[in-house]
């Protein structure tokens, strides 16, 4: 029988044409960062761009010890597992293999945003057990020197980097109808030039890496530990954001430059400004902005825009709509951040201001 002759030019031709369609494959990630210790605003930025935006997958990674607050028409939404890009009924929502949960705490939040229908979850994202939050906070190691939110995400972590029987989502009859292959979703999504919008969490000053050790989380909380969490690549990358405040916050133990013992100074932070941990509900720490940290932030993450919350505790300045009304000293504070971006590559615009909890009170520059 004679054997089919190989047609060699169309095999080429074809071959070529996956080559430069891979080569063209459009920029279309989009990655939400924290530029300082956590609570910068990163929930609202990531609802307000998803929600405007057009991002078929919201992704979160890392753990429910993060609480990413969205507030919409005064509803505020407080969520530790649910991607903050719930509130765009078009967008799906995903969890990669470096988010960490637990099954009856998503499961509520589930249920709260009524997202059952576009969930979907790596087969490796980590279940952390009742055993492991016990374990976390029952160590003063974790919870009185490092100031552990007592999730378990710490234990959970470091059983999963001793190789210990961990229980991965794919384990958990009640997710099963969640799960699929995020990688090979996510990466396909970007064949066809699709838009997924990146979420992160904490900040820059509590990165296992690269943040004031010890008085950090477990995990690095950089952009590109992020990509590799979700089972993405750094080449499709568009922008950047990494989120600040005019001051810095935390909840814990650790570095806070120049920081705040006024009582009735602090209570204004504390009660318009709402800085109480979201999930903690410890009362935060306030500090002054700090321009060498907000510079590495920036080189760090590869920042191409920066978002800016909470400028409205500079008095004046609730729900401005336009630059020009921002008050003197919210502007100079402005100013002074531009001349940073100016120094510092890759020099980032400011894209968003943030002047209000809702999520529309934003003003895009
Ligand atoms: P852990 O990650 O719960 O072990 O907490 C380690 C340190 O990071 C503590 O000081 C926590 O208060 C802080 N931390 C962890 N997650 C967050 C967050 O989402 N926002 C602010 N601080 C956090
Ligand atoms: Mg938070």
């Amino acid at each position: 029988m004679r054997q089919p002759v190989p047609n060699y030019r169309r095999c080429a031709r074809k071959t070529i044409w996956a080559a430069h369609a891979n080569l063209r494959r459009k920029s279309m990630i989009d990655i939400v960062c924290g530029g300082q210790a956590g609570d910068e605003g990163k929930g609202k930025i990531s609802a307000y761009l998803s929600y405007k935006g057009n991002y078929d997958y919201c992704v979160r990674v890392g753990g429910p010890n993060a609480g990413h607050t969205v507030v919409k028409d005064g509803k505020s939404y407080t969520l530790k597992n649910i991607p903050s890009g719930f509130l765009n009924p078009k967008t799906k929502l995903v969890l990669g293999a470096g988010a960490y949960t637990k099954t009856e705490w998503l499961l509520e939040e589930v249920k709260l945003t009524g997202t059952r229908d576009r969930l979907i979850i790596d087969p490796y994202a980590v279940l952390i057990s009742d055993e492991q939050t016990a374990a976390e906070k029952n160590a003063s190691h974790f919870m009185q020197h490092i100031g552990s939110v007592g999730t378990g995400l710490g234990q959970a972590v470091r059983d999963r980097i001793e190789r210990r029987d961990i229980k991965f989502a794919k384990d958990e009859p009640l997710l099963k109808d969640f799960i699929q292959d995020v990688p090979e979703l996510l990466n396909g999504c970007l064949d066809k030039g699709g838009e997924i919008l990146l979420e992160g969490t904490q900040g820059i000053k509590l990165s296992l890496l690269h943040g004031e050790y010890p008085f950090v989380t477990s995990r690095d909380t950089t952009a590109s530990t992020f990509l590799g969490e979700a089972g993405l690549g750094p080449k499709s990358v568009r922008d950047v954001y990494v989120v600040f405040k005019p001051y810095i916050t935390r909840v814990g133990p650790g570095p806070l430059e120049r920081e705040l013992t006024d009582e009735k100074q602090l209570e204004v932070y504390h009660t318009k400004g709402h800085e109480v941990g979201s999930v903690s509900k410890r009362l935060r720490r306030i500090g002054a902005f700090e321009s060498r940290s907000a510079a590495r932030a920036i080189m760090i993450n590869n920042c191409t825009k920066i978002a800016i919350t909470h400028i409205d505790m500079f008095p004046g300045n609730d729900r401005v709509k336009k630059y020009e009304d921002f008050s003197s000293e919210a502007k100079t504070f402005l100013d002074n951040l531009k001349a940073l971006c100016a120094r510092t590559y890759p020099h980032p615009e400011i894209a968003l201001i943030s002047t209000g909890p809702d999520m529309e009170d934003t003003l895009v520059l």
